[in-house]
């Protein structure tokens, strides 16, 4: 599925009304869909900044995110991102996907309607060969069986040598994917956010990846 063109008109960013608009759009899918959304309010900014630090922003060219929901990483993204960059954000969710297309109007933006597990393929769409990074906040334990290890395997396939699959999670369920297809798994908690979360950082190491 491709992205979907709307009429953009701009949120007024970091005002009261847009907060609460964000957060009523995120509880009312979360209704529709639990197992999709998997969580019932968007992550806090703390777990964002600890998340984004952690990223060389002067060497990225290509960024993806899973799962942008209502764009709370998002902005945040485009705020750090490059001016020549590219932010490829891909959602499940025809309504996620709308909403982001008419709050947000940014040429770095490539919002794709359609599952992670065809990441290559958004990423071709794009004009692009690999990621610098994946972003994730897909709930990996609520989705159906098979699906998390395939989407962990075709992230590592769209990851350059060097690149990092960056993941929130509200548990530690997703590393038995990854542990078999990333060079090192890392993992930390931020206790400020409702409820704490899981960071979990899996690289795919420049040496090993050029001799493979
Ligand atoms: C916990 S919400 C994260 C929302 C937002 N990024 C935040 O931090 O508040 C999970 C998101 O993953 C999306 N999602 C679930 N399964 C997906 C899949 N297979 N591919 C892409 N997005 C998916 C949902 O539609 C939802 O937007």
């Amino acid at each position: 599925m491709a992205s979907i063109p709307l009429k953009k008109t701009k949120a007024k960013a970091g005002g009261a009304g847009s907060f609460l608009s964000q957060w009523g759009m995120f509880f009312r899918q979360f209704v529709k869909h639990p197992g999709m959304i998997g969580s019932v309010i968007p992550s806090s900014p703390m777990l964002v900044n600890r998340i984004l630090d952690q990223v060389d922003w002067r060497s990225t060219r290509v960024f993806v995110e899973y799962g942008p929901g209502v764009g709370t990483f998002t902005r945040q993204i485009l705020d750090r991102l490059p001016a020549d960059a590219t932010l490829i954000a891909i959602d499940l969710n025809l309504d996620f996907v709308a909403y982001l297309e008419a709050q947000i109007d940014d040429p770095r933006l490539r919002v794709m309607h359609g599952s992670a597990a065809d990441v290559g393929r958004f990423i071709r769409e794009a004009g692009h060969y690999q990621a610098d990074y994946i972003l994730s906040g897909i709930p990996f334990s609520t989705l159906p069986e098979g699906v998390g290890a395939h989407i962990c395997a075709e992230t590592r396939a769209a990851l350059r040598p060097g690149g990092a699959f960056l993941i929130y999670q509200y548990s530690s369920f997703v590393r038995r994917f990854l542990t078999p297809l990333f060079d090192s798994v890392s993992e930390e908690t931020e206790w400020r956010n409702i409820p704490p979360c899981r960071v979990i950082r899996a690289t795919r190491e420049l040496q090993m990846a050029q001799a493979a």
